[in-house]
């Protein structure tokens, strides 16, 4: 496996060099470039232009200051007037696993770059810099400062379950792709509530929580309802189910996400593992709905056609190549 996963580039080591740091591709999705970026939507400025949930009734509009393509590093000289928001609910939480501001209140201490009894502060991208007493986004410039909607400084640690089985018709034959010829791979795919997105149904790793423990629990969360099984078939697949998660995983990434969330001093990053049902034995049979963050859950099949949430489409792009199937 691991000649495999290294033809792809694919590096199975927990934390990434100071060289791959410089190679995190510039981000979009939590970014305004200052122009009409995608022909798709009928806009004059640029899609991400909005910081995400806002312009709502709770959520006055906020714009990201504009960052061109070439001013994204922290290297580049920009005359940067970033906006500062955090949002209301962030900033009133008391929550223990919601971070005060060390900015605004100088005896707050936070171990930064370190692993902070169970939540985990360091980045998969080594050591980021503290820059006025908070985190510098190590990806660069987003046009906004603060945490927006998230709950940590630095990084904020998700997991994304990816559950692939090959698409079959009624003869249980695999489906090829009329034009690439390849295997066509089917994904377990989720409807975000929050941004009417297809997506992944991954989550936030919790305090104190491990990252095969995440992937189980938001795989069950978001798309896992048993409506029509009895209690003792109910209980085998689940045993099937924690089976495969704790020991049939492929990680596929970890590191920064282009995530629409993310600011100068706040940031997302995810480990993305593999679980596939090549013989349509286990995960292939599952029949998913939607719950918890997820509107909808559902069998769809993988291709680069699909536009996707944050840097989904780049996790199930290494799926696919991993498993010779069609993209
Ligand atoms: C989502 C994950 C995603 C992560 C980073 C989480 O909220 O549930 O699927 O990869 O954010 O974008």
């Amino acid at each position: 496996m691991g000649q495999v996963l290294s033809r792809f580039n694919i590096h199975l080591h927990t934390r990434m060099n100071q060289y791959e740091n410089n190679l995190i591709p510039i981000h979009y999705k939590c970014r305004n470039c200052g122009i009409p970026c995608d022909k798709s939507k009928s806009t004059t400025t640029c899609v991400n232009a909005k910081y995400t949930r806002t312009g709502t009734k709770e959520q006055p509009l906020v714009n990201r200051t504009v960052v061109p393509d070439n001013k994204v590093r922290w290297s580049t000289s920009y005359d940067y007037h970033p906006v500062e928001f955090t949002s209301e609910k962030v900033k009133s939480s008391t929550k223990e696993y919601v971070d005060r501001d060390p900015r605004f209140d100088l005896s707050v201490t936070i171990p930064w770059n370190q692993d902070d009894r169970g939540c985990d502060r360091r980045s998969y991208h080594g050591m980021y810099k503290i820059v006025g007493r908070v985190p510098q986004n190590p990806c660069g410039r987003t046009g906004i400062t603060g945490r927006g909607h998230l709950g940590h400084f630095g990084p904020n640690h998700a997991a994304d379950p990816i559950v692939t089985r090959w698409k079959r018709d009624a003869n249980n034959q695999i489906v090829m792709h009329p034009t690439t010829q390849k295997p066509i791979l089917q994904f377990v795919c989720i409807l975000r509530k929050d941004t009417r997105e297809y997506a992944i149904p991954g989550g936030m790793v919790e305090k104190k929580e491990k990252v095969t423990d995440t992937l189980q629990r938001e795989f069950h969360e978001e798309t896992l309802n048993f409506p029509d099984m009895n209690e003792r078939d109910k209980q085998r697949l689940l045993a099937t189910i924690k089976d495969v998660f704790e020991n049939g995983g492929i990680r596929i990434y970890c590191g920064y996400v282009d995530d629409p969330r993310n600011t100068d001093n706040s940031w997302m990053e995810t480990t993305a593992y593999n679980f596939h049902d090549g013989s349509n034995e286990h995960l292939a049979l599952i029949n998913v709905h939607g719950g918890s963050d997820a509107l909808s859950a559902f069998w769809h099949d993988l291709g680069s056609e699909t536009p996707l949430y944050a840097s989904h489409a780049e996790f199930l792009k290494k799926v696919a190549d991993i498993h010779l199937a069609h993209w």
